[in-house]
């Protein structure tokens, strides 16, 4: 399955987790990819292996999202590299849950500065740097459509992001760019699994209709197709990814 072949992407926070599932399900379907992390290098390299370990082509670029002068920078070496980027996947993301009232400002400029300022600086450089054609997934996630205590500062990142997608969309179709955001629901990565008892992660994954927990896989797959082709007329769409959770 070819439907990505020729076409150049960047997954940030591709070290592992869903975004190490996104990289090789692109790779898989012919795109050359750009693996981005901030901290864990070796768990990004180890990404970069895998892809070609399989045939693929990726490379892997460290920046943090939340910094513009590094994003600037990531974007300009990855053409440098391969010539174009025609898929950005903003997947880079954190998840510190509190209670309101317990959430530091430090909370909250932190999950501000990662997750919206994050997707803002590399959508300003898609502005002008994604070529025409291309395609956009934003990561949102279905705890904005559940009222779940202890998410609050997370969810609002979150739906910043589904309304810079809408927009964004608008924005930059002339170019035949296509943005969507995606949601996926309660998935067995890191970054949902620690510091949770088993008996929470059971009951979250029981409100799937499915009764498990989703699979980076099962998201990967999914921003495969977004980012393909065939997908192009579909933009400015949240997407739940979460087996009818909500
Ligand atoms: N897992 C879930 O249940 C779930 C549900 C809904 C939505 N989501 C969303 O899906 C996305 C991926 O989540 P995940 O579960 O795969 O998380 P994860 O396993 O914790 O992985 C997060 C990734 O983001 C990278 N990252 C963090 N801060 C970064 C920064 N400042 N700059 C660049 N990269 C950074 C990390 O790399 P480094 O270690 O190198 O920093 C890592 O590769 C997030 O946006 C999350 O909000 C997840």
């Amino acid at each position: 399955m070819n439907t990505l072949k020729n076409k150049v992407a960047l997954v940030t926070g591709a070290s592992r987790g869903i975004g190490a599932a996104v990289a090789k399900q692109l790779a898989g379907q012919g795109a050359r990819v750009i693996v981005n992390y901030a901290g864990s290098q070796q768990e990004a390299e180890e990404t970069v292996k895998a892809i070609q370990n399989a045939g693929g082509e990726a490379i892997a670029l460290r920046a943090d999202v939340s910094k513009a002068e590094e994003v600037e920078a990531m974007f300009d070496a990855a053409i440098a590299q391969y010539g174009k980027i025609d898929v950005l996947v903003n997947n880079a993301g954190i998840m510190i849950t509190k209670l309101l009232k317990d959430t530091t400002d430090e909370d909250f400029t932190r999950q501000f500065d990662i997750n919206v300022r994050g997707t803002f600086n590399t959508l300003r450089e898609a502005a002008t740097k994604l070529a025409d054609g291309g395609s956009i997934i934003n990561f949102s996630s279905t705890t904005t459509r559940v009222m779940m205590p202890t998410y609050s500062t997370y969810v609002a990142t979150k739906g910043a992001v589904e309304q810079l997608t809408r927009v964004f969309a608008k924005e930059i179709g002339h170019r035949g760019i296509n943005v969507n955001a995606v949601l996926p629901g309660p998935t067995n990565t890191e970054l949902f699994t620690k510091g949770k008892p088993q008996e929470v992660i059971d009951r979250l994954a029981s409100l799937s209709a499915f009764n498990r927990l989703g699979e980076p896989q099962d998201i990967a797959t999914v921003v495969a197709f977004l980012a393909s082709d065939d997908a192009k007329w579909i933009s400015g769409q949240t997407i739940g990814l979460n087996g009818a959770m909500a």
